[in-house]
């Protein structure tokens, strides 16, 4: 260090100091008052340096006029950075014009096949079910035999069932849910059990090989078939409108008996005000349990009934919002989902 020729350790000195003072100036003013001081071509310090250079020995005159340069070309590299700095910061604030009409903003909203299953479960809460959940890989045992169901009976196969490598299948409705709530509870059950289904189906505009079922469950001492009958034609017209009809029409699974299919046909509203009945749409399955199935899950026949339900809320979807096709609740096109967002 004793050989730095003391010209030299000022010009350090005095880089030093610059660079700080440029690091804490806080606006373009004050950077150009730092540039000005040290930079300033008359009275900067580092020409004030450079001045008594006359005075030094001309063999030490490069050595100091090198190094009085490097730092000219450090602090301007230095002020030039902190500048871009300041200007980016400011600008971040310039770029918001607080007079400008604010973008509408969408706020997103239930899913069309939700609002149905949330209405679904609020007509049943008020009459008095609670929520089942089942597994949806399920064996054959619940899906089928404990339902009544043999594997060989054409109701097997006909629902062409996906099976699991290594066992076990993939549940082609929820009624197993039926037979997991007896063998755990005891009457009276009232239950309502959402889920997914799958069913080796094509993928078009009434099928699609996943899809959602909600299953309804009343088992009890004395549940007759008027009490399944009124239930349902109550749940119909407090989810189409108190207008509309509701029919049981005969029908058949293995795990009820009798079994029926629920129709109903509604009043609609007209644009223009008028009004017009549809056709009869079929909304469920349903019947009263099989006393084998109540069997099977451990439940005495002779002493309880009951009677059980399933219906698609997809389906439910369609003719509730006039969809032609069921593949639109599936892929979440922003542009067809944001029209149930105001209902
Ligand atoms: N599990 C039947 C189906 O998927 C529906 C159903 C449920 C029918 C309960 C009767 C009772 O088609």
């Amino acid at each position: 260090m004793s050989d730095v020729n003391p010209l030299v350790a000022e010009l350090r000195d005095l880089e030093s100091r610059a660079l700080a003072e440029a690091d804490a100036a806080s606006d373009a003013a004050t950077l150009e008052q730092v540039r000005i001081r040290y930079l300033g071509r008359k009275d900067g310090l580092i020409s004030l340096v450079l001045r008594k250079l006359g005075g030094l020995d001309p063999s030490q005159r490069p050595a100091v006029g090198a190094e009085a340069n490097r730092v000219k070309t450090a602090l301007q590299e230095a002020l030039e950075a902190r500048e871009a700095a300041l200007d980016a910061g400011a600008g971040a604030g310039a770029a918001v014009d607080l007079t400008l009409p604010a973008r509408r903003e969408w706020i997103g909203g239930r899913h069309p096949v939700t609002r149905v299953m949330d209405e679904i479960f609020s007509i049943f809460r008020d009459l008095g079910f609670t929520r089942a959940r089942g597994p949806e890989a399920e064996t054959e045992w619940y899906n089928f035999e404990a339902l009544n169901t043999p594997l060989d009976h054409p109701a097997a196969d006909e629902q062409d069932t996906m099976y699991l490598l290594g066992g076990g299948l993939l549940r082609s409705h929820t009624s197993p849910v039926q037979v997991r709530i007896m063998e755990k509870h005891e009457p009276p059950i009232r239950i309502l059990a959402p889920g997914w289904v799958f069913r080796r189906d094509t993928y078009d505009a009434t099928h699609t090989p996943a899809f959602l079922q909600v299953e309804g469950l009343v088992v009890d001492e004395g549940i007759s078939f008027v009490d399944f009958k009124a239930t349902l034609a109550e749940f119909a017209r407090r989810l189409w409108g108190p207008g509309t009809s509701v029919r049981f029409r005969p029908s058949f699974f293995p795990f009820t008996e009798p079994s029926a299919e629920v129709d109903v046909k509604r009043v609609i509203t007209l644009p223009d005000g008028s009004t017009q009945e549809t056709d009869w749409l079929e909304i469920m399955g349903a019947g009263m349990v099989d006393p084998n199935v109540l069997e099977a899950a451990g439940i005495d026949p002779e002493r309880y009934t009951g009677f059980a339900f399933g219906m698609g809320p997809g389906r439910i979807a369609l003719l509730k919002y006039g969809v032609t096709d069921l593949r639109t609740f599936f892929e979440n096109d922003v542009r067809f989902l944001r029209q149930f967002a105001g209902l």
